[in-house]
């Protein structure tokens, strides 16, 4: 079973090596240079990353492992080829996507995501489970930031592969994704190994932002401090940089992450209408409910103060409302 995974991992090896090498030369794989360099992608990028081109063919990668040796059954488990729709036989499971070759903990190559260039569905194809790849335990680039995540005792957590590149390409070198899955209880366990602080660099979109409101109690669960990121404009990260550059984005994004309760109050008003009295009342109650629940009394004044200065509300009547519901709750 240990030769049958190591045979799958050497199709891999041989796969990404493959994809690379069509991406960088050939004359077919020019729209996937295009697309590249238009979002920004350098040579050193596409070289850092192993980036490669899956061509708009069903035979490319089937004929070339053929010729290796390696079985289509068996490279089918390996979530490198597809049966064939209808009659007999197998096909490449990845044409004409953009390849960025995934790797597990320890760098060995255990699945690929491709993107599509132009809108369609799915927008990313990524491997299917396999007795290699586990999405809801692989975390893209893990091991390329385990010695940062290691030095700092910090990992910044994105949604996206392109985020993660980018990031990188901003010398944020500690950080990692997900699969385009939620975040598991495994994902944590693995990033407890390294790291004691968890940065939550999600979209900034509505769905980014509930993946971090729903990520927030399971890392705390996990013992991690947590803080996140509030991308402006319904950016991601890879857009941000795009927009404001580099040195803003550790600035602004990474060093400028809020703490959990911060963002808890800026992801609980965008639920309520603010201009309308009763909007305020009900965001002021839950708002304090949030304030009560911490444990520092030094924090819970100073973030009861703000919300007084805003809401034209007296510290004394938001305290004490914060103390009853300290007292209910206790
Ligand atoms: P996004 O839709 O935010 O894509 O999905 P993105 O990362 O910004 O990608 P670009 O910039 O358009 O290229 C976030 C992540 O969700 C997963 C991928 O892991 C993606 O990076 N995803 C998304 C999928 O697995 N399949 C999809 O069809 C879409
Ligand atoms: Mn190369
Ligand atoms: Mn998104
Ligand atoms: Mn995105
Ligand atoms: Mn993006």
């Amino acid at each position: 079973q240990q030769q049958e995974k190591q045979r799958l991992v050497e199709a891999h090896e041989y796969t990404a090596k493959l994809y690379h090498y069509i991406l960088r030369n050939t004359e077919p794989a020019k729209p996937a240079m295009d697309y590249l360099r238009s979002r920004g992608f350098t040579d050193a990028l596409i070289e850092e990353f192993g980036i490669g081109y899956a061509p708009a063919r069903w035979d490319t990668l089937t004929n070339a492992l053929e010729r290796k040796g390696y079985a289509a059954s068996e490279m089918e488990t390996a979530g490198l080829l597809s049966r064939k729709q209808e009659g007999e036989g197998y096909v490449d499971r990845f044409r004409d996507r953009v390849i960025f070759p995934i790797h597990d903990g320890n760098g060995v190559p255990i699945a690929f995501a491709g993107r599509l260039m132009t809108s369609g569905q799915p927008k990313y194809l990524n491997s299917p489970e396999s007795p290699l790849f586990s999405k809801s335990r692989t975390l893209y680039r893990l091991n390329e930031a385990k010695p940062v995540i290691r030095r700092t005792r910090q990992a910044v957590l994105f949604e996206g592969y392109v985020d993660v590149i980018k990031a990188w390409s901003a010398g944020v070198h500690n950080g990692v994704a997900t699969m385009g899955t939620a975040l598991t209880n495994e994902h944590a366990a693995v990033l407890k190994r390294f790291a004691d602080e968890i940065v939550l660099c999600y979209d900034g979109d509505d769905a980014g932002q509930a993946a971090a409101h729903k990520s927030i109690p399971l890392l705390q669960g996990a013992g991690f401090a947590v803080r996140v990121s509030v991308i402006p404009n319904r950016m991601d990260p890879d857009e941000y940089i795009s927009a404001n550059g580099p040195a803003a984005f550790v600035r602004e994004c990474i060093e400028g992450a809020v703490s959990t309760i911060k963002f808890q109050l800026i992801y609980l008003r965008k639920a309520h209408i603010l201009l309308e009295e009763d909007g305020r009342i009900r965001y002021l109650r839950e708002a304090v409910k949030l304030v009560a629940r911490q444990d520092s009394p030094t924090e819970r004044e100073l973030l009861l103060k703000e919300l007084s200065q805003e809401f034209g509300v007296s510290i004394d009547t938001l305290k004490q409302e914060s103390s009853e519901v300290r007292q209910r709750e206790k």
